[in-house]
């Protein structure tokens, strides 16, 4: 039944504070407080309302973001107050001088007061509120004229289309920065791979790209985020006395403040600041590219004034930047374990994320053809935190007459053989199998690895070293090794041979699943190779098996199952594992015995931090049990481990009923389990 027009009137005032409050919630707080279910319920009602009644719509209603149609182009704004830029420091001593001109300058040696702020790696922008309404969002442009971007803005949900209470100023303009968080940008190249478009470098450049949109029903669909650290025009309002008090004025207005913000006094601190967040830099959910250190009281700021286009009581201290440019030199092609030929760039040497970087892999011939790379191209190379380095882009303009196209070779750069490249798969591979130089070493790396025999003392340099002097050809002939053959090895002492020969000796002493992994098939991992020893129970079993049995294993597919089989089957492979045997390696038969599966049937899920072990440690122990140990919380979970930190799962959990234990029950647990 349609209600009359005064019920709606109030209704509809209802429903746009509500929803209001749930997208300030969501938005601005980051703490949900509703399931977006009941968002949605209430967005779909206020809709239905503003239809029945048109005169109740209005611009501000939180109906109203995506307007309807592409605009022609951007029309230009004028800032009233320029948007400035920032100075820049580089090291603790350019922070300090900043504090000593600051000083001089106010002829004092009081301890100053900064307000700090992560610098975002975004686009800077204006947002205009008349009488609380948004008026008008602009880009920075050159500082004096930006563009008019307000129908994109307006689709940003952490924007407020109108400011919260009542007690904001008749005339508000601030500033802040709209960056995609990385979650965002994540999600917007894997689709765009999907379509087969070309991704996009980094998240600034993905924010740029989606505010420039004239469409702002595309700008709706990207994940953006608007945090202010500033205000421009401020009308009919007296502002506060300090910078951090206007920042919380402005949240509590709606609008978004980044968490980190801090007050500190001193260069002193700012430098322990600038340390603490370049340790979290890499856990944040968006870039950042520096810390910003602003005099926090406004009266102060007033004093200092600025300098051109910066002010003087502000500074960006920037981190060691996380993209370069540099040359490609040359591709080298790397042969791996699994015969994998893969092209590596060799770079003019660079730093960069706070590194030299002379190698990066560009992984298969789809990425360089992605790229469009050529040698002696001049590249963007970038690496953030721990991530191995990247090249993300080719600047075309500036290839060189004699750049060089870059062509997968016909034959093994190592051994010769044909280099073959099957249907459907990216990576090309040496057809050479052990009979190639480069595939036998890493086949022995990998068998000494920490996760296979453990062989302590055995670097990769040695391997290469041993294959290289013809002392070993398989794994099996490291355990022949003497101390006259590796006494005259480079870099070889007395006491290391020795240790080497000992670790040797005690690593013959291994687990079935060690040994398998240590083989090196293709696709068989340590899970796997876990779960084949667990089904299989001797090796021999194993071997005799075919594909239709491999298959009744947990995690075995078809592909791996294939793989599995043929590597059993080969007269080379076979002579390996039988020389390895022969020469010692050994393991304790795995017990068919069911007690010592308490938890054969069982789910377990291991979610959040384990302060005690690692969550794989926690995994493997729980199979050892007999559970089986799942990435995910069903209604079939027996148990959910619930370590610090734990989020969603342990909602899902708790709302399904399933047993949470804290990491101190579950260790409790273990030990009883495993005790029996
Ligand atoms: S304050 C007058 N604070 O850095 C002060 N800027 O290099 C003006 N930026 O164009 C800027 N995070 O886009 C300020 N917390 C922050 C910032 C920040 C990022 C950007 C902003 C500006 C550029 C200056």
């Amino acid at each position: 039944m349609k209600p009359d027009l005064s019920s709606a009137r109030v209704e509809v005032a209802r429903l746009r504070d509500q929803l209001n409050d749930f997208n300030y919630q969501y938005y601005v707080l980051d703490d949900p407080c509703v399931p977006d279910a009941e968002y949605d319920r209430q967005l779909r009602s206020l809709q239905q309302l503003e239809r029945e009644y048109p005169e109740l719509l209005s611009n501000d209603s939180p109906t109203q973001r995506v307007g309807g149609q592409p605009l022609e182009g951007f029309t230009q704004v004028t800032h009233e107050v320029p948007m400035l830029s920032l100075d820049n420091a580089f090291s603790a001593d350019e922070l300090l001088a900043f504090e000593k001109r600051l000083q001089d300058r106010l002829n004092s040696k009081i301890t100053l007061e900064f307000a700090c702020e992560p610098k975002l790696d975004g686009i800077a922008v204006s947002l205009l509120y008349d009488n609380g309404v948004l008026v008008r969002g602009a880009t920075r442009g050159d500082g004096s004229t930006g563009e008019n971007i307000t129908a994109n803005v307006r689709t940003i949900p952490s924007i407020p289309l109108h400011l919260r209470g009542e007690n904001y100023p008749p005339i508000l303009e601030v500033r802040g920065e709209i960056y995609m968080p990385r979650a965002g940008f994540e999600r917007l190249n894997e689709q765009a791979r999907a379509r087969q478009e070309k991704p996009f470098v980094n998240p600034r450049n993905a924010a740029a790209g989606s505010l420039r949109q004239l469409d702002p029903r595309i700008t709706a669909t990207r994940l953006l985020q608007m945090c202010c650290y500033n205000v421009g025009r401020v009308e009919g309002y007296n502002l506060p006395d300090t910078h951090s008090e206007v920042l919380q004025l402005l949240n509590a207005w709606g609008l978004r403040i980044n968490a980190e913000m801090d007050v500190v006094q001193g260069a002193s601190q700012c430098q322990q600041y600038y340390e603490n967040l370049s340790e979290k830099r890499d856990s944040l959910a968006y870039d950042i590219d520096g810390i910003v250190f602003k005099i926090n009281r406004l009266a102060l700021q007033q004093r200092l004034g600025f300098v051109s286009r910066a002010p003087r009581w502000a500074i960006a201290y920037k981190f060691p930047a996380q993209e370069e440019i540099t040359r490609l030199l040359d591709v080298e092609f790397q042969v791996g374990r699994t015969g994998a030929v893969t092209p590596v760039a060799r770079l003019q040497p660079v730093f960069v994320g706070g590194v030299t970087v002379s190698n990066a892999t560009l992984h298969n011939m789809d990425e360089v053809e992605r790229l469009g790379i050529m040698v002696g191209d001049s590249v963007v190379i970038r690496r953030a935190g721990d991530v191995i380095p990247q090249i993300v882009k080719v600047i075309e303009n500036r290839r060189p007459d004699d750049a060089q196209t870059i062509e997968l070779p016909i034959e093994c750069p190592v051994c010769g053989s044909e280099v073959e490249r099957e249907e459907g798969e990216a990576a090309a591979r040496c057809s050479g199998g052990l009979y190639c130089q480069a595939q036998r070493k890493e086949a022995i790396k990998h068998f000494s690895s920490r996760k296979a025999l453990d062989i302590d003392g055995l670097g990769d340099k040695l391997v290469e070293q041993l294959v290289d002097e013809n002392l070993i050809h398989h794994a099996a002939d490291l355990f022949n090794l003497t101390l006259d053959q590796l006494l005259p090895l480079e870099r070889m002492g007395k006491k290391s041979a020795e240790n080497l020969l000992e670790s040797l000796a005690s690593s013959r002493e291994t687990t079935l699943p060690r040994f398998l992994y240590g083989l090196g098939i293709r696709e068989v991992g340590e899970a796997t190779a876990l779960s084949l020893a667990r089904y299989f129970k001797t090796l021999d079993a194993l071997m005799a098996a075919n594909e239709e049995q491999l298959l009744e294993v947990d995690d075995v597919g078809p592909i791996v199952a294939h793989h599995i089989h043929r590597f059993v089957r080969q007269p080379h492979n076979i002579e390996v594992i039988n020389s390895l045997q022969e020469r010692g390696v050994c393991w304790p038969d795995l017990q068919v015995d069911a007690g010592t599966r308490p938890l054969e049937g069982q789910i377990w899920v291991l979610t959040g931090t384990l302060h005690t072990m690692g969550r794989s440690e926690g995994k493997s122990r729980l199979q050892e049990l007999g559970a089986k140990v799942a990435g995910s919380v069903s209604a079939k979970t027996t148990t959910l481990v619930a370590g610090e930190k734990s989020g969603s799962k342990l909602n899902k959990a708790e709302d399904l009923g399933i047993r949470v234990l804290n990491e101190e029950e579950f260790i409790v647990q273990l030990f009883k389990l495993e005790s029996n």
